[in-house]
């Protein structure tokens, strides 16, 4: 046996935690920070909370409010000209991967030439980056401690990773309490998407014994909890559950990558706007079934992991996983491509479009073909 295992940032978990937001601030001696966050975020009231913890650090602030769900590069470079010209020394972002991806790219630029459009790709990224602060409010991407920041490129119409060690936080803070404003549907979506990083990230073709361990418990938390947080968003014990199952996940695709559901998300985010845990969970039933002629025994495994037992028939049981999907996404809300305003005449391009992803190279199927892309689209549809 013989694998790599990165893990980096410092982690403080707990209802209550943005509490030591101030010392941890005060330990890096900064003279300025670049608070970062969204729109929804403000209006959930936890920017405000974040800015007096903040204060007590008497830390110089500047805010950078604008961030959009599914990032651009042209909103990290605009970021990146205020922070520059501030000269901000540091990051505090709160909020989903939205928020903390775009400040993981911006914190690229500060210390790296060049746009940011060039550090697409793994290991692009030269020189060490400056502190960033990490604090989110779904659960969720697991941005908060991934080595990956996804952004959308408009002028190639691609969604594209920056996959580096040197952009993980370095230091996060998981308050499930500001997982409870999170809308109904996004509470949706993310824990979809988390659940999506357990599966992928166990059958991918870069999994090791360690994110094969993270994968399966990440898994087996993600999908008790997620149906009780889509009932109930108050339920306080089932998002500190949500959040620890993000992290634990994050550990495993971090360091495994993931597959077709995510080529097939991002482009299909690239080119319609779709939230990414969304676009993530309308196909991933239907790329579960199709990889399950690839990998079986992990299919069989998965659902071994969320209490599903098998009939000792090999060819029947590698499907359990994807029929349980296919019906947790029809528990919480979950729509198909066709209610999420994905036109038909679109599949074509889309398919297309799918296969030249970097990220086919780590799904355990391998040669992947248009006409099995449009199969998984129009089963979506
Ligand atoms: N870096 C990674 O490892 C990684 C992994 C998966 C996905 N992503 C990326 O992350 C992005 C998606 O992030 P996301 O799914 O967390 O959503 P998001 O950050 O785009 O937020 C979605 C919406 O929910 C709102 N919101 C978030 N938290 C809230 C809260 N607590 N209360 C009220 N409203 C809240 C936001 O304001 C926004 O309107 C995509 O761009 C995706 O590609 C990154
Ligand atoms: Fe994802």
């Amino acid at each position: 046996m013989s694998f790599q295992f990165f893990v980096k940032s410092n982690l403080v978990f707990g209802r209550g935690a943005a509490g030591k937001l101030p010392e941890l601030l005060k330990g890096y001696g900064l003279k300025k920070i670049m608070l970062v966050y969204d729109n929804g975020v403000k209006a959930a009231g936890i920017a405000d909370r974040i800015r007096e913890e903040i204060d007590k650090a008497g830390v110089g602030l500047t805010i950078f409010d604008r961030v959009i769900p599914n990032p651009t590069n042209e909103v990290v470079e605009e970021a990146a000209v205020i922070a520059k010209n501030e000269g901000v020394e540091g990051f505090v972002a709160v909020g989903g991967g939205s928020s903390i991806d775009l400040a993981k790219a911006v914190n690229v630029l500060m210390t790296n030439p060049g746009s940011i459009g060039e550090y697409g790709g793994m290991n692009m990224v030269k020189n060490d980056c400056l502190p960033l602060i990490a604090i989110p409010t779904t659960a969720g991407t697991s941005s908060e401690i991934t080595n990956v920041s996804a952004l959308i490129d408009t002028e190639k119409v691609i969604k594209y990773v920056i996959i580096d060690n040197r952009i993980v936080a370095s230091d996060v803070i998981c308050d499930p309490e500001f997982t409870r404003t999170m809308p109904v549907s996004v509470t949706a979506a993310t824990g979809m998407d988390a659940i999506t990083h357990a599966v992928e990230s166990y059958i991918s073709n870069m999994a090791t014994p360690l994110t094969e361990y993270n994968s399966l418990k990440g898994l087996e938390i993600l999908y008790k909890n997620l149906p009780l947080v889509v009932k109930d968003g108050s339920d306080m014990d089932a998002r500190e559950q949500m959040m620890l199952g993000c992290i634990i996940t994050g550990f495993a695709f971090s360091n495994a990558n993931l597959g077709l559901v995510h080529a097939i998300a991002h482009t299909l985010s690239a080119h319609f706007g779709l939230p990414h845990g969304m676009a993530n969970a309308a196909v991933l039933p239907y790329v579960m079934a199709y990889n399950a002629e690839a990998v079986p025994e992990k299919m069989i495994e998965l659902a071994r992991a969320i209490g599903i037992g098998g009939n000792s028939d090999a060819d029947k049981d590698k499907y359990l996983l994807a029929d349980a999907l296919k019906a947790l996404c029809k528990e919480v809300g979950i729509r198909t491509l066709s209610e999420q305003g994905v036109p038909e005449e679109a599949f074509d391009r889309l398919a297309e479009d799918v296969l030249k992803e970097p990220v086919l190279n780590f799904n355990p199927r391998q040669g992947v073909t248009k006409e099995d892309v449009l199969a998984i689209l129009k089963e979506a549809y």
